[in-house]
């Protein structure tokens, strides 16, 4: 074996800048574009930081009243989106049926391939426009149920709940929807915004860069963990049952969802704002025993190993209170980190270098085909 030093899954490698977020595991801090996310939670709407990392700065009244209409004006699911989705199976992932819908508006975008930042931009807005309008869309035929048109008289969060439930819940529920969107939004080089900078890297298109990260945050120890995290809820059942699950699972040496971090090594920044949010829709569903077995589970894996929680763990039963089904879970990601992506993408953009590392070659050693007679 060569003594070449090989870094496994790029861990701690720092492989470019990047001014659109600082993830801090030493002060356990995350900041958008300078701004701690915790104080973005509270005082703003997912809108405005969706404007905040693509401009830099947040929108003063008049630039946010420009950006309600753009966004609002798109919100509608289109026709060619609808009927692609009604020929996928039900039983098709939604993440799936959602990377499908993504291609289908990049197919039908003339500018597709135009890589201006104005264009991208506009491309970015309708994303972030109409992935609801999908998400939604999907969870309701699954359940039988018609399209709900879009209101523009609503802000983010409340149309998109009142695009998949058919009302407009609370406003505590739409505030801690809304706050986890804002949570979700960006993370730095993770794995999924990582795979949108590489494919962005090579001049394609942000639809592709933007179907590519979809891909990379399906799996489960990525962005399909919240939905993961309620599968493992649903297994332990109640809150008495969680030691002895965890001690079954860790013999099997399973990878307890909702725990665990590359990055943040004691414990991840959002999940104190996100549980908080949980807490308030635990409140307004009277959801005690959800509550105890989220307690449970946490304190059995605290007792065991020193993982400790990430953000998938307290937005997994946030989303089964709003009323999402589970498997639904990740495309809500998805609607959410559509903007990190998208910031990304322009970034990597602006002062671009093709990202193709190296790899040690362990295969056999040179050898020759046999001289064959014709
Ligand atoms: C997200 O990168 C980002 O920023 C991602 C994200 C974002 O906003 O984009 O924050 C979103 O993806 C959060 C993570 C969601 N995934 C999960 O909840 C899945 C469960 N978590 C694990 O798969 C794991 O914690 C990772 C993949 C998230 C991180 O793993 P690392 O840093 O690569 O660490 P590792 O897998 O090398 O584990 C180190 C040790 C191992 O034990 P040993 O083999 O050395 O004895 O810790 C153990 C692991 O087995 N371990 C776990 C565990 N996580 C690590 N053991 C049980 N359960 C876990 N969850």
């Amino acid at each position: 074996m060569s003594d070449t030093e090989i870094h496994k899954g790029l861990a701690g490698v720092v492989v470019d800048y990047t001014a659109v977020s600082k993830v801090n595991p030493e002060t356990n801090s995350l900041l958008y574009r300078g701004y701690p996310v915790q104080e973005l939670a509270a005082n703003c709407t997912f809108e405005e930081v969706a404007y905040l990392l693509w401009h830099g700065d947040l929108p003063d009244a008049a630039q946010l009243a420009a950006f309600h209409e753009l966004e609002r004006s798109q919100r509608g699911l289109d026709a060619n989106v609808r009927r692609a989705i009604d020929d996928l199976p039900l039983a098709a992932h939604p993440m799936d049926v959602l990377r499908t819908a993504v291609s289908i508006i990049g197919a039908n975008d003339p500018d597709a391939s135009v890589a201006t930042p104005e264009s991208n931009l506009s491309k970015s807005i309708r994303l972030l426009a109409k992935i609801p309008a999908i998400v939604a869309y999907d969870q309701r035929r699954r359940r039988g149920q018609d399209l709900v048109a879009p209101r523009d008289d609503l802000g983010y969060s409340a149309n998109f709940l009142n695009m998949t439930f058919g009302e407009v819940p609370s406003d505590v529920v739409v505030k801690a929807f809304d706050v986890s969107m804002i949570l979700y939004a960006e993370h730095s080089f993770n794995a999924s915004t990582f795979t949108a900078r590489v494919v962005t890297s090579t001049l394609s298109d942000l639809y592709s860069a933007v179907v590519a990260g979809i891909g990379a945050l399906k799996g489960p120890l990525h962005g399909g963990a919240n939905e993961a995290v309620m599968h493992v809820f649903d297994e332990i059942g109640t809150a008495d049952a969680a030691d002895a699950w965890l001690d079954e699972a860790l013999t099997e040496k399973r990878k307890i969802m909702g725990f665990g971090h590359r990055v943040y090594k004691n414990g991840d920044s959002r999940v104190p704002t996100m549980k908080a949010a949980l807490d308030t829709l635990v409140e307004e569903f009277d959801a005690q025993d959800l509550l105890a077995l989220y307690d449970a589970l946490e304190t059995a894996m605290e007792a065991r190993k020193p993982i400790k929680p990430n953000l998938d763990y307290p937005s997994g039963p946030a989303y089964r209170l709003i009323g999402y089904d589970t498997e639904m879970f990740t495309p809500l990601f998805v609607a959410s980190r559509v903007t990190g992506w998208t910031a990304h993408i322009m970034e990597q953009l602006a002062s671009n270098s093709l990202i193709r590392p190296l790899s040690e070659y362990d295969g056999p050693a040179e050898r020759h085909l046999p001289v064959r007679s014709l």
